[in-house]
């Protein structure tokens, strides 16, 4: 099986304002968190992408199937979680749930158990027969994310799950989407205009701006391209010290950071070689490792390099 998602010259021009432009890009299978600022042209990838708008030109195909001429096909295959609230107020969880499964095609009693499955997964069973009209933000946000599971997709198109979410919730949505890839295979694309909270649930990384590609990569490309490995080891400074040296020696440009050693990871090299180089040198000295972990500011910065890359270019 190929590309989950690949585009070709996708373009979207508004008139106003090109929101995609000629953008090439290929998603594979797990969660692909989908990035960029407001107006990048995440929102409008998504509907391009389950047949609700048409480009204006250029295509793109979803699961193996052309967009242009086989939209029904696709959104039997894909589930959607809108970006804005789309819940009505006077009906409950379970009642929209179910309904949404029946549309897709469920018959009456299996769209009842799936959608008390899908409630339950997402942490609604106890509220799933009271109106959402009455629930949280986080509630609604999980019922939206039921309503994109309940037809067993084979991938889902999550448009900013974790907004308005505070950051217990932003945890748990993100939890969720883990493990919706991890447990049930299910492919995710992911978007959120904060990289940093992407970047821990995603195998891969695709960052928008103004409707271009900045940069498609999988996460673990993304960090030990440019990114920088925290090293802590048991006992004093003069341990981190011999630690230090021995890791420099061995090629691995480094500098002190607190109590912590900041070990840059040169392009040239694999993250899991620079990981069993730092297991080996530490090995080797008798050190004991409290931790080897990837530096999470640093992927920030990235992005905004990059911006201003594109800004500059
Ligand atoms: N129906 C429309 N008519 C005109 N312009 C539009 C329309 N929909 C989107 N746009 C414009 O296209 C650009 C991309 O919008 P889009 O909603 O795809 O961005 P986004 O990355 O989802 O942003 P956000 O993070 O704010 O949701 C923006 O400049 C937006 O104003
Ligand atoms: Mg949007």
């Amino acid at each position: 099986m190929g590309d989950t998602i690949r585009t070709e010259q996708l373009t979207k021009d508004f008139g106003s304002v090109v929101a995609l432009d000629r953008l090439d890009v290929a998603i594979g299978e797990g969660v692909t968190g989908l990035v960029g600022a407001n107006g990048a042209g995440k929102s409008t990838l998504i509907k391009i992408l389950l047949g609700l708008l048409a480009p204006t030109s250029g295509g793109a195909t979803v699961l193996g199937h052309d967009i242009a001429t086989e939209g029904a096909a696709i959104r039997g295959l894909v589930g959607y979680m809108p970006e804005h609230d789309c819940l009505p107020s006077d009906v409950s969880a379970s009642d929209f749930v179910v309904h949404l499964a029946q549309m897709s095609g469920l018959p009456r009693h299996a769209a009842r158990e799936r959608t008390a499955d899908v409630l339950r997964h997402v942490g609604l069973g106890e509220e799933r027969y009271r109106p959402m009209g009455g629930y949280s933000t986080g509630m609604k946000q999980r019922a939206k994310l039921a309503q994109a599971l309940v037809h067993d997709p084979r991938l889902v198109l999550l448009d900013e799950p974790t907004n308005g979410l505070d950051p217990a919730a932003r945890e748990e949505m993100l939890h969720l989407i883990q493990r919706i890839g991890a447990d049930f295979g299910i492919a995710a694309l992911v978007t959120s205009h904060l990289l940093g909270e992407l970047e821990r649930v995603s195998d891969h990384v695709v960052v928008l701006d103004g409707g271009r590609l900045l940069r498609a990569s999988a996460t673990t490309d993304f960090l030990h391209t440019t990114g920088t490995l925290l090293v802590e080891v048991i006992g004093d400074h003069g341990a981190q010290d011999l630690m230090g040296n021995a890791l420099a020696a061995a090629g691995l440009p480094c500098r002190p950071r607190g109590h912590v050693i900041a070990v840059e990871a040169t392009a040239s090299s694999a993250e899991q070689d620079v990981h069993d180089l730092i297991r080996d040198t530490a090995c080797a000295l008798g050190v004991g490792l409290v931790r080897i972990q990837v530096d999470h500011r640093r992927i920030e910065d990235v992005f905004r390099e990059g911006e201003e890359h594109v800004i500059h270019a």
